[in-house]
């Protein structure tokens, strides 16, 4: 509360229990149960479950079919992901919060090094990027523990909808615009990767409007209604998985199929202005990354260090703001190439990054005025764009709430498809440290995160859902786009918690900074561009009136993650799909 108070930005708010009218980005208010997923369609698929009584879980597990049909270049039944559950008062389990991880796993052909020897993209695309798909036996996982409905029942929407089709939106379209001119930069693509060409592509010539069909993955979402998660790992599904990896020179087999497990994992809990967030712990990132920057905030808090409560004058809140919550990103990027990787291989010192002596440090590195060199940043000296992911958020009418982040990686994943059965496999190869190098996203990671057998690549998926001091869901987020889910999510948990508007809080401009490389980015409207520097928009400080003169290298960048929001008020569930993919909740 002293952060909100100080920040002076908040009259009413979640906090105060008030209702604040709805600003630019205007999101709607269900009074019983909501879904905000990245896809129209993917929400009303979530909403009709719930309409016809089924859980939080349900509706999860429909929603994320739904997107595997609709969102062919974000996710799928290829891909892998990250479910956060919190049950309230369930019939079966009573009270539950798990994180149900079904990230994908390195085949067992693969070793530390194997990358070394292969071509430059062979991690981001063709065969050799293909981990194994954890999305069929993470979400069956969740269903059978923790829903209440049956398999047909969850998997009608996503058949209905993969065998009529759907028209492709105006984000789809831009995607497979993009996604077309690297085929037409290398043509030996289109027989290479024919599905992806000529059926998600239509052959470069998709449109907004654009009808898509995928009968196949009806095919394969019936099967998987009738056997279950068997017909994907053991059966007709994984035999052309199998044969798909391998006519690109995959190393994927059977064996690999059948050893995959979904993990359950205690979720991270940190204080959250006097409630609580459950966050996404490792094989993510995200969460110990979250807990760190709310850490600082709460020490430090942004834009109003102790040091210059007595100088600051509203004109400077902007730029300090925007100062700490970067240095702060800083630190917490560099702590994730130093320490994280799969914990089931490597040691994770969670409870040291996220104990008071680590966050004090930070807060008390953090310079009011200025950068630090490079290398003090992280705990000890360290070693595009992503539309591969989607995140979506539920709550329904019991207060139960999912948080749910899935991803195929980069845009199509590895663009090895399964024809037969109509999706796109992953190329998830690429999060693990492959190359000295940093990987597509810029991210250079350490040798924790080298691919083992059986090992999952770190990620920086952040689900998350945040507690009021009564324990009652307030909050639940998450994002997708590489590292920027990291800096996206917290922005708007703390822009939530200031402005009280899941349609402002999701839509404000947002900063990213991933320490390395040393560059701040910032979404247009985040801060002033003169055409010289980037500016302070309200007026110096300390003499200083551009970010540059604090040290930051400064990109712009027209977007940064895409998050979807449900944000607990008076009179009922507030729903924001993020305005930078066009996705749209759904409720009652
Ligand atoms: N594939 C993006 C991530 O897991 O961070």
């Amino acid at each position: 509360m002293r952060f909100l108070a100080q920040l002076g930005v908040v009259s009413v708010g979640i906090l105060g229990g008030c209702v604040r009218s709805a600003g630019p980005n205007e999101a709607p208010t269900y009074p019983n149960f909501a879904v905000a997923a990245d896809h129209a369609i993917a929400s009303a698929a979530g909403a009709e479950i719930l309409r016809a009584g089924g859980n939080a879980v349900d509706a999860a597990v429909a929603t994320s079919f739904a997107l595997s049909v609709v969102r062919p270049y974000s996710c799928g039944i290829g891909g892998g992901g990250f479910m956060l559950v919190h049950l309230v008062d369930d019939p079966r389990h009573g009270d539950v919060d798990v994180f149900i991880d079904y990230r994908e796993t390195c085949p067992g052909g693969i070793g530390p090094d194997s990358f070394e020897a292969f071509d430059d993209d062979a991690s981001q695309r063709g065969g050799l990027a293909i981990a194994v798909p954890g999305s069929v036996a993470g979400l069956m996982h969740a269903l059978e523990t923790y829903g209440t409905l049956d398999r047909d029942a969850v998997l009608a929407p996503a058949i209905r909808i993969a065998e009529r089709g759907f028209r492709a939106d105006a984000d789809y379209a831009l995607r497979a615009r993009t996604l077309a001119a690297s085929f037409e930069a290398n043509p030996a693509w289109k027989s290479r990767f024919p599905f992806v060409w000529e059926r998600l592509l239509l052959e470069g010539r998709v449109q907004a409007g654009s009808r898509v069909r995928l009968p196949e993955q009806a095919e394969a979402l019936r099967l998987i209604a009738q056997y279950g998660a068997a017909a994907f790992y053991d059966g007709p599904i994984g035999d052309a998985i199998v044969e798909a990896a391998a006519r690109d020179r995959g190393v994927l087999t059977h064996e690999d199929l059948l050893q995959f497990k979904p993990r359950e994992r205690a979720p991270i809990r940190t204080e959250f202005f006097g409630g609580t967030l459950l966050t996404a712990p490792p094989p993510s990132s995200g969460g110990i990354a979250i807990a760190q920057v709310l850490g600082v905030a709460s020490r430090a808090t942004f834009g109003m260090h102790p040091l210059q409560s007595e100088l600051a004058s509203s004109a400077e809140r902007h730029l300090l703001y925007h100062h700490y919550l970067a240095e702060a990103l800083k630190h917490a990027f560099a702590d994730r190439a130093r320490w994280l990787g799969d914990p089931d291989f490597a040691e994770v010192p969670t409870d040291r990054l996220l104990g008071d002596p680590r966050l004090d440090e930070i807060a008390e590195a953090i310079n009011p005025f200025s950068t630090l060199p490079h290398d003090r940043y992280g705990s000890a000296p360290a070693p595009n764009d992503d539309g591969g992911t989607s995140h979506f958020s539920v709550v329904d009418s019991r207060g139960s709430a999912v948080a749910c982040t899935e991803t195929i990686n980069l845009e199509f994943g590895s663009l090895v498809a399964v024809d037969r059965y109509g999706f796109c496999l992953n190329d998830e190869m690429d999060d693990f440290t492959t190359s000295s190098g940093p990987n597509a996203f810029g991210l250079t990671q350490s040798d924790r995160n080298r691919p083992e057998p059986g090992k999952r690549p770190l990620s920086s998926m952040s689900p998350s859902i945040a507690l009021d001091s009564t324990g009652d869901v307030l909050a639940v987020a998450g994002g997708s786009g590489g590292p920027r889910i990291i800096s996206a999510t917290v922005q708007v948990l703390l822009n939530a918690l200031r402005w009280g508007d899941a349609g402002i809080a999701v839509g404000a401009p947002r900063i990213h900074h991933q320490w390395s490389p040393d560059v701040l980015e910032m979404e247009t409207g985040a801060v002033r561009w003169d055409g010289r520097a980037w500016e302070v928009p309200f007026g110096p400080s300390r003499g200083r009136t551009s970010f540059e003169e604090f040290g930051h290298a400064i990109r712009g960048r027209d977007t940064i993650g895409v998050v979807q929001l449900i944000l607990r008020r008076r009179d009922g569930w507030q729903a924001a799909s993020d305005p930078r993919k066009g996705g749209s909740p759904d409720g009652g």
